[in-house]
């Protein structure tokens, strides 16, 4: 049944989506405030100020929609690996939160997957109402839907209490190695 939502939301039948919306768990669904909505990443959400609640955790540079779209398109085409998800603002058809689980396929673990979850934001005025939460519990629950044995994911010290309270335990350590030409739009973070 439809609900009374304001003119300017864009229902998922008019978007072209990054993947099937029945992958986002009704409980989740469920749990959100009825002015929230939570889908698939759209093609269009470069309008919907997707890069701008990416800054709330890290520098973000402008690609461009064109680029953007091109990005979309290359993550679509590799079929059941690339989940990105947003929760919107009904009210204003904007993103207020954001996250993402990429599936691994391993030769190990009798040709296991394992789901990495990343680049979650809340948008400033919207942390601290679970959204996070709830991104969080959407994204396991597609890795796990996806046949992921382990889901796994990289913060900062800041965040570990966060990522505990959705379930999380802290493991090993994380490695890195930056390329050495120095690219100007990506910086050492
Ligand atoms: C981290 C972030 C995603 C959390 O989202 P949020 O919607 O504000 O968090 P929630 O309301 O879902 O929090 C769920 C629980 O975790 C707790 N929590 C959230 N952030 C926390 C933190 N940094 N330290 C301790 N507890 C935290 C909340 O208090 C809440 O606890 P409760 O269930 O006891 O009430 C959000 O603050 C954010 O976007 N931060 C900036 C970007 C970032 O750091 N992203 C993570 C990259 S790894």
């Amino acid at each position: 049944m439809a609900t009374s939502t304001s003119s300017n939301f864009t229902p998922d039948s008019s978007l072209d989506l990054l993947f099937n919306p029945e992958l986002i768990s009704q409980e989740v669904r469920n749990a959100l405030p009825a002015d929230l909505h939570i889908r698939p990443l759209a093609r269009t959400d470069y309008q919907r100020s997707h890069l701008a609640v990416l800054s709330v955790l890290t520098v973000v540079t402008d690609p461009g929609l064109a680029a953007y779209q091109s990005q979309f398109d290359a993550m679509r085409v590799a079929p059941n690996t690339n989940y990105t998800l947003v929760i919107i603002d009904k009210s204003s058809d904007q993103i207020v939160g954001v996250g993402a689980v990429f599936i691994e396929r391993k030769f190990l673990r009798g040709l296991g997957k394992v789901g990495h979850i990343e680049d979650i934001a809340v948008d400033k005025r919207q942390q601290g109402k679970k959204l996070g939460l709830r991104i969080i519990q959407a994204l396991t629950a597609i890795s796990e839907r996806e046949g992921c044995y382990k889901t796994i994911l990289n913060c900062s010290d800041d965040n570990v209490p966060f990522y505990q309270k959705c379930g999380y335990e802290k493991k090993e350590n994380e490695m890195a190695k930056y390329a050495p030409i120095p690219r100007q739009h990506t910086p050492k973070l």
